[in-house]
């Protein structure tokens, strides 16, 4: 089932969630249900928050090279904790819940992370490049954080300018 997405100003987006704990049935719903509604959207990642579960749930599935978005490449992290990061990268970010907006972000170019998957198995694994960046930008829902906050003062005004007028007329 597609779920809906909460549009930023949601305060629910600013809500900060819990880790799971059951790895049954009704996680696996979620999970499944969180990858057909970003592909719906065209996303690349979301966090369970996002469809209003406030639960330490994120998928992400990359673009590979040849363009594809391949349901091989998706990753499923439960309870995701960066153990350590390094390096700086700026990257051109966006998110379903500020939709159509894309912004230079700077983040850890290398982020190790521990996590487990839907059946409870803890992992811990490296991450470089656009795939840290996706992990650090799910992660930050996760906390009730999105990736506008980390604007300057002045890019930060202006968004909230245009954000206004855009939802004006989507109203
Ligand atoms: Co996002």
């Amino acid at each position: 089932m597609i779920k809906e997405i909460l549009i930023y100003p949601n305060p629910k987006l600013r809500e900060i969630s819990k880790d799971v704990i059951s790895f049954d049935e009704k996680l696996h719903v979620l999970l499944d249900e969180m990858y057909e509604t970003m592909i719906e959207y065209n996303g690349v990642g979301l966090a369970a928050i996002q469809v209003g579960i406030p639960l330490n749930v994120l998928v992400i599935n990359p673009i590979n090279e040849d363009n594809e978005q391949k349901k091989e490449d998706l990753m499923e992290l439960i309870n995701p904790q960066i153990v350590e990061g390094s390096g700086t990268i700026l990257f051109q970010e966006g998110c379903l819940s500020v939709p159509s907006i894309y912004e230079e972000i700077e983040r850890f170019e290398n982020v190790k992370v521990r996590f487990f998957d839907r059946n409870g198995n803890e992992y811990i694994k490296d991450y470089s490049g656009f795939m840290s960046v996706a992990v650090q930008h799910e992660i930050d829902h996760l906390r009730g954080h999105l990736f506008i906050e980390k604007l300057s003062y002045l890019k930060r005004k202006k968004f909230e300018k245009e954000w206004k007028k855009q939802l004006k007329t989507k109203a």
